[in-house]
């Protein structure tokens, strides 16, 4: 099985993957390890700049035993220019037990998936999807609600490059959030209902969650002074106080403080920046342990 897509997956496998990060979170907090994928190996490859997932899959391999290798795709032959086709059939040949892969076309993941027989999870594909991301967001909602269950989220921000959005909308709605979407209207994508209105998309909301915006996809300028962004779109105390009192705050990171989202609302005590973080590590346990534990 791989995940590259939300859809990827049944609503059983979805919960035994909230089920199981929940496990691994507490476990992590411990500092218990596990064995259950010993002598296995996970290839990591790379192909678009990360801190937060690159690691959080490598100590989750470790964490289960397994083995983390880590492409250095700018010192590997894909500068000398070898096709992503042949990367991935010449990886294969190595018999890895995953492979994550993260790239920026669109589509990628899917078709390193059909060459290679060990499951390869979507780490991020351009403006695809990032399923991990959205099931530890899942996740860290669920811990601090008890349920995902009729939650008002508002995701604000660069929705038309976010890989991010993507995934969240189809996992929080299956789960049964209300989403909304606000964003500058060049960054709302023709696709999805959204709001040019951050205020009105975080009104009454139960968590916010703010998007970088994606400079590094689009050829188009913002044309935006310093500042602007943050004044008009950004999530500044004020307009956090427009959510509900128990509001939480949620940003996959990186983040641009003072672009999209003011420092004080960051480091606010309702900020679980930091949680969906360790909750990165625990849910891509979960996913490795889905993906590879069960073909053991
Ligand atoms: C995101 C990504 O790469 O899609 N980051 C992440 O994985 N936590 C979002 C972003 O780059 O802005």
């Amino acid at each position: 099985m791989d995940l590259i897509s939300i859809d990827s997956l049944s609503d059983e496998q979805m919960s035994i993957l909230l089920e199981t990060g929940d496990l691994y979170a507490r476990q992590n907090r411990d500092g218990q390890v596990s064995t259950k994928l010993v002598g296995r190996t996970v290839f990591n490859l790379f192909y678009e700049n990360s801190t937060r997932t690159a690691m959080s899959f490598a100590v989750a391999a470790a964490r289960l035993g397994a083995q983390p290798l880590t492409l250095s795709v700018e010192r590997s032959s894909a500068k000398k220019g070898e096709t992503l086709e042949d990367t991935a059939r010449t990886l294969g040949a190595m018999l890895p037990d995953a492979v994550v892969l993260r790239h920026r076309e669109t589509g990628a993941a899917a078709e390193v998936a059909a060459l290679i027989e060990c499951p390869v999870i979507n780490a991020g594909d351009g403006t695809g999807e990032h399923p991990t991301q959205a099931l530890l967001d899942a996740l860290t909602l669920r811990q601090q609600f008890g349920r995902v269950e009729g939650l008002t989220i508002a995701i604000c921000g660069d929705i038309r490059h976010s890989r991010v959005a993507r995934s969240n909308i189809k996992l929080l709605q299956r789960l049964g959030a209300n989403v909304r979407l606000a964003g500058p209207p060049s960054l709302l994508p023709n696709d999805l209902a959204g709001s040019s209105s951050i205020e009105e998309a975080v009104s009454g909301s139960d968590a916010v969650m703010m998007l970088r915006v994606q400079r590094e996809r689009s050829d188009e300028e913002l044309g935006d002074a310093p500042g602007e962004y943050l004044a008009n779109y950004g999530l500044t105390l004020e307009r956090l106080g427009l959510a509900a009192p128990h509001a939480v705050v949620l940003h996959p990171g990186p983040m641009n403080r003072g672009i999209e989202i003011a420092d004080e609302v960051a480091d606010h005590p309702r900020s679980l920046i930091l949680r969906q973080v360790e909750n990165g590590v625990a849910m891509r346990m979960a996913v490795l342990d889905l993906l590879v534990g069960s073909t053991s």
